[in-house]
């Protein structure tokens, strides 16, 4: 299962940076929800598939986050600061069970998580909250958390 889980995760997160280096050629102001929903959109959808099909409750979860479901969860604000801290550091599996991978910031990503002035419009319409944005490059973006669902 676990094998699994990280090449499902790895995937993934390839998926993603390849869906967003297809639009970074892009003009700003031609950023709309329809490209979100070609880059990290299909992204979350596929985390979601995975987890329900195979019994696990998986997440994206950041300090910085866009959507306000996906805020940190306090319980494991440890573990994140060690990713932050060692940019090295890929993956976590802690002793419960619970997979914490790296989800980093890309050139590509910055068309939406870029400077904070820069953001596409629809992105500062539809939410408020966006902590997501002024990264740079090589910066931790957040984490997928992937946990059993029942033990
Ligand atoms: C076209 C715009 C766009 C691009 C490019 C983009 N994102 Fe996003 N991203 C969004 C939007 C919008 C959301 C909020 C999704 C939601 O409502 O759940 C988001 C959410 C996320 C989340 C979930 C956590 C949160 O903050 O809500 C992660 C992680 C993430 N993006 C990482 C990336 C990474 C890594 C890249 C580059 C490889 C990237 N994004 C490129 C628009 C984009």
């Amino acid at each position: 299962m676990w094998g699994q889980i990280v090449d499902e995760i790895e995937a993934i997160d390839q998926m993603r940076s390849g869906l967003a280096a297809g639009i970074v050629a892009l003009d700003q102001s031609d950023i709309t929800e329809k490209t979100f929903e070609a880059v990290c959109k299909p992204a979350g959808m596929r985390l979601q598939q995975f987890a329900v099909k195979n019994g696990l409750r998986a997440s994206q979860q950041s300090v910085k986050n866009r959507n306000p479901k996906n805020a940190l969860d306090p319980k494991w604000k440890d573990d994140y600061r060690r990713f932050e801290k060692d940019s090295s550091l890929r993956a976590v599996t802690r002793s419960d069970g619970t997979y914490l991978r790296r989800i980093q910031v890309e050139a590509a990503c910055l068309k939406c998580h870029g400077q904070t002035n820069d953001r596409p419009v629809f992105v500062v319409q539809k939410y408020p909250e966006d902590r997501a944005h002024g990264f740079r490059v090589g910066q931790l973006r957040g984490l997928y958390v992937i946990e059993a669902l029942a033990r």
